[in-house]
């Protein structure tokens, strides 16, 4: 009977009065998880974040925030939430549409353990609709910066593209640093923030003077084409590994064009790096002498 019961049970959450059953888990962080759900043929992916200190309040304000202020085809959309009180405290639900291909971390992961790379075009392809995605935050008015760009945020859609998603470390991208303190508070939020390995070396070790700008976001996208690569970013999340990543320049599974492509985002030197809209021009660059 418990058996047959179990057949019949179905788990559900509503989100604003609506229902949705629950099909699967798909991903957990440290305060949040991500459950399949359904509403009759239709799928979403719902994202469900425990509310235990003002902090977790905060960041999801400023999740949704994000997703309302930034609109583009390669930016993930928030469809619907709602912050509901339980007894364990409050919960934030996300609604976004679902992505059954999965992230762009799983098939860096299939690509390492049957030891295919992926093919040149293809990274090329998800690089590029990233970058659209990265150039609609830092285009915005004030520029935006969404500060975790990495594999495990990227979301595989048709015809090799990404979605971007997961904006709750998303912040405005301008930062002017006048002391110290600000400079170590600046360093505090980064490193929660902020995946250690595709953190740029500015924000490890932030100057008493100095301004700060997306230019972080651009250093992230290199670790990022560095991993859709050869597996891993080049840092290995130190300081010392961002100052000095380790970058293979003369491996031949990939193009020449595509490995000095990855040293050019790669700089140091904030000022050095290129924009999200010229990286852009050096990928068609790249596609037009593969013609
Ligand atoms: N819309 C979606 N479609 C498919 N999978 C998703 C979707 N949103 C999230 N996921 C999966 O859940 C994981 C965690 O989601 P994310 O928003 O990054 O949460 P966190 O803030 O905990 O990192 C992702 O890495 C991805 O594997
Ligand atoms: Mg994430």
């Amino acid at each position: 009977m418990g058996q047959l019961l179990c057949l019949y049970w179905k788990e559900t959450v509503s989100l604003n009065g609506v229902r949705y059953d629950v099909i699967k888990s798909v991903g957990e962080g440290a305060f949040s998880f991500v459950q399949l759900v359904k509403r009759g043929s239709d799928s979403y992916a719902l994202k469900r974040v425990l509310i235990q200190v003002p902090e977790h309040k905060e960041m999801i304000n400023r999740e949704i925030k994000a997703h309302q202020s930034i609109k583009h085809s390669h930016v993930m959309p928030l469809v619907d939430y709602e912050i509901v009180q339980n007894s364990n405290g409050s919960e934030a639900r996300l609604l976004f549409p679902y992505h059954k291909l999965g992230s762009v971390q799983e098939i860096i992961e299939v690509s390492k353990i049957t030891k295919k790379p992926i093919p040149e075009v293809e990274i090329l392809s998800i690089f590029k609709s990233l970058c659209s995605a990265v150039h609609a935050f830092h285009s915005h008015d004030p520029p935006m910066a969404h500060r975790d760009i990495k594999p495990h945020n990227l979301l595989i859609a048709e015809n090799s593209t990404a979605i971007l998603m997961d904006l709750g470390s998303c912040r405005e991208a301008v930062v002017r640093i006048n002391s110290r303190q600000e400079a170590l508070a600046l360093q505090e939020l980064a490193a929660q923030d902020c995946t250690a390995a595709f953190r740029a070396p500015e924000l490890f070790e932030v100057p008493s003077e100095c301004i700060i700008n997306e230019k972080t976001d651009i250093w992230s996208l290199g670790c990022t084409l560095y991993a859709l690569a050869y597996g891993d970013s080049p840092c290995d999340g130190t300081a010392l590994s961002a100052v000095s990543p380790k970058i293979k320049t003369d491996d031949t599974r990939y193009s020449d064009h595509f490995n000095k492509l990855i040293v050019n985002i790669l700089k140091n030197d904030p000022v050095e790096r290129p924009s999200a809209l010229e990286i852009i021009e050096m990928i068609n660059e790249i596609n037009n002498e593969q013609k």
